[in-house]
């Protein structure tokens, strides 16, 4: 659960989706200076969801602006073909879907074995006993808490019990794997998340649009 650089309290991970991408190295350095633990990249390739971000071009870019770790959400349908690209661009982990068209525990692997590290995911209408089969060899959870494909959507409470469940089967089965929420975190659902188990929030329109981003963090991490 440690390999990011947390905070004794929950981490928070600023979603670039919600950056200003004409002036992204001032974003990075705003948000960094405003004690980001890491950033969440968000990669959508207009097929697993609608929407059409950016690929290992635009990770390397990022990856020149900052030194926190970069948890690459991979919201695609054939992420196997794109993992050593994406971490030949600097990516410290990569999230990918457990809907996607692709051998799962095979891509997962390929991940660790590029010594990165493991992440997996799952839509709102999942069930998190999904999962199972792959928790051993996971270093992060995502649990998605909207539809992915668009930031600024409403926050699912369903969400908050596979978190639950997630705490207890790590702490049963002695795993090790790091619990990150992404979706509709703001100021009303983060106290919800932390009393869930989660070790990170991801946050974008929320944390993005507040006035003051330092103050903005340390609401959501329960600290303000
Ligand atoms: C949605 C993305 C999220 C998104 C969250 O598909 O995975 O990371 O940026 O945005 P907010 O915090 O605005 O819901
Ligand atoms: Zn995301």
């Amino acid at each position: 659960m440690n390999w990011w650089p947390r905070h004794a309290e929950t981490a928070v991970a600023p979603s670039l989706l919600s950056a200003d991408f004409a002036q992204l190295q001032l974003e990075i350095e705003g948000m960094s200076e405003a004690g980001a633990d890491l950033f969440h990249l968000d990669v959508m390739d207009g097929h697993f969801v609608p929407n059409v971000t950016f690929g290992p071009f635009i990770v390397s870019a990022i990856r020149r602006c900052t030194d926190l770790l970069l948890d690459t959400h991979l919201m695609m349908t054939h992420p196997d073909r794109y993992v050593k690209a994406f971490a030949e661009a600097g990516a410290d982990a990569l999230t990918i879907h457990i809907e996607a068209d692709c051998d799962v525990g095979a891509t997962l692997a390929a991940i660790g074995d590029l010594g990165i590290r493991r992440g997996l995911s799952l839509n709102p209408d999942t069930d998190v006993a999904d999962l199972q089969p792959y928790l051993s060899n996971l270093d992060l959870v995502l649990v998605m808490s909207v539809q992915p494909g668009f930031g600024g959507q409403s926050f699912q409470t369903g969400a908050l019990d596979k978190v639950r469940r997630l705490v207890d089967w790590r702490g049963e089965q002695a795993l090790s794997y790091a619990i990150s929420m992404d979706g509709g975190v703001n100021n009303e659902t983060a106290p919800a998340c932390r009393e869930a188990g989660a070790d990170i929030l991801v946050s974008g329109s929320h944390l993005f649009g507040a006035p003051d981003r330092g103050e903005a963090m340390a609401r959501l991490r329960g600290t303000a």
